[in-house]
């Protein structure tokens, strides 16, 4: 039970005294602004006396920083106001050097590709473990690592868990282990479980597991607004004072005040949350299933996230579901090949969200969707294997690069790393030799209408190489 929000509590009475602003933003409390909501704007405000400083904080920021240390019963833990994305810049940069090489799963977040390259680190990459239930990409395995561990020099491995459909990764406990014994540093994105932990119903944090830093994004499934994100530090193994540098380094010099009392507002929602809350929302959400799986045509899929469900419609792909979902105003968090992915909104005791409405809406859309066409989803194919990079991305950096068809491309090393979006899973990393199975996965992936993130020509069938000599 944590009491105190320290920067919501000082905003209110900063914005009570109706102070003049002489100062930056240029918006002045909201005053020049057009925007429908300009009211908003008078919380707005910048590092004025009394309302401290994200990078050097001593009163209001630390004391909110500190209640989040404390419930997460870390060494130190961060407000981010940049997301997980600034989070996981920071956590390569404070731990490795040019140079060095570290394992990461294949399926992990650009931001750590971004990291990758911006530092010149080498990336050893796993292919994750493939879930047949949810049909997505999810861990690593122990042996896989043990494998790479033998045949290189590893400084730090990067994990992602859960994924993004809500699925921990296998055999955390025995990974992190493993890796301290070796002196490896565990660095773990756990971007999609900022709530984890909050009652004994959800599952436990990766810190409770020994992972050296941990950063999650609040605002993925818990109030905080949008980039509003934490960063923990777990061990001794982390130099902190290098970790606050790049902090300080990597993110704005103004950090939005409204995203800070967010996290604030975050992180108490979180210290909480209690077992009743948890019941309530278990009720509510066993009535939606009940309520989702009775349309005609509709399964629901749960994963170890009690926040996430996967719900598909019999013969047609995520995406159509998801075309025929928000012509209802219903709007998931993503659609792959298979399903759409709901997040369920973390509802404490008495709070109520628009379930009988919904169930309307996905009563019509599966009306619509009846009249489809109809065929097997695609499978997937994914080879566990550690793969080296013919050239790291720092080295590609320098490569001419040219388009050709995409089939001429197979043989060839790639020169742009292609996402399909959600769910970010690469399928071809640039340095890697494109293979018969990269190829035939993105042409299957652009005839379901899968997106690919970035500046691609896929859509002319083409795809950038790396120049031969
Ligand atoms: C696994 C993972 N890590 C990191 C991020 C980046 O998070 P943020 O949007 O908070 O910067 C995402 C975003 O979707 C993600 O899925």
């Amino acid at each position: 039970m944590q009491i105190n929000k320290p920067i919501v509590d000082k905003l209110i009475m900063f914005e009570e005294q109706k102070n003049y602003s002489f100062h930056v933003p240029g918006h002045k409390h909201g005053l020049l602004s057009t925007l429908p909501w300009k009211e908003s704007l008078t919380y707005d405000v910048t590092e004025l006396t009394g309302l401290d400083d994200l990078h050097s904080p001593e009163t209001i920021i630390a004391q909110a920083q500190q209640l989040l240390t404390q419930d997460n019963n870390t060494i130190s833990s961060y407000f981010l106001v940049n997301g997980s994305t600034v989070g996981n810049l920071t956590m390569l940069y404070a731990t490795c050097n040019a140079g060095d090489t570290i394992i990461v799963q294949r399926n992990c977040h650009k931001s750590i590709f971004n990291a990758i390259s911006l530092i010149g680190l080498k990336p050893i990459y796993i292919t994750p473990e493939w879930d047949e239930v949810t049909n997505t990409a999810t861990s690593i395995n122990i042996t896989l690592l043990k494998e790479a561990h033998e045949a290189f020099s590893i400084t730090a491995i990067v994990l992602t868990t859960p994924n993004y459909y809500g699925v921990l990764a296998n055999e955390l406990r025995e990974v992190i282990t493993y890796c301290h014994t070796n002196n490896i540093i565990v660095l773990i994105d756990e971007a999609h479980g900022a709530h984890f932990g909050a009652t004994a119903a959800f599952p436990k944090s990766a810190l409770a597991y020994g992972g050296d830093i941990v950063v999650q994004s609040a605002h993925k499934t818990l109030p905080a607004m949008t980039m509003g994100a934490f960063l923990h530090i777990n061990s001794e193994r982390i130099n902190q004072k290098k970790v606050e540098l790049y902090l300080g380094m990597l993110q704005s010099s103004s950090p939005s005040y409204p995203i800070m009392a967010s996290l604030d507002d975050a992180r108490h929602f979180k210290a909480n949350y209690t077992d009743e809350d948890f019941l309530y929302f278990t009720k509510i959400k066993s009535k939606f299933i009940a309520s989702l799986t009775a349309i005609k045509g509709i399964l629901v899929i749960t994963t170890d996230d009690p926040l996430k469900l996967l719900v598909r419609y019999e013969g047609v792909t995520g995406f159509e579901l998801q075309t025929e979902l928000e012509k209802q105003k219903i709007y998931a968090e993503l659609a792959d090949s298979y399903q759409v992915l709901l997040l369920l909104p973390m509802l404490k005791n008495a709070m109520t969200f628009q379930f009988e409405e919904i169930i309307v809406g996905v009563q019509l859309a599966s009306e619509k969707l009846a009249h489809y066409l109809k065929s097997t989803p695609p499978t997937t194919n994914y080879h566990k294997a550690i793969t080296q990079p013919k050239f790291s991305p720092i080295e590609m950096e320098e490569k001419p690069a040219c388009y050709v068809n995409i089939y001429e491309g197979i043989g060839k090393v790639a020169a742009e790393t292609l996402v399909p979006y959600p769910p970010g899973i690469p399928i071809c990393l640039a340095g890697e030799v494109i293979t018969k199975e990269m190829t035939k996965e993105i042409i299957m992936l652009l005839e379901v209408g899968a997106y690919f993130q970035g500046n691609h020509r896929l859509n002319e069938k083409l795809i950038c190489v790396m120049k031969e000599a």
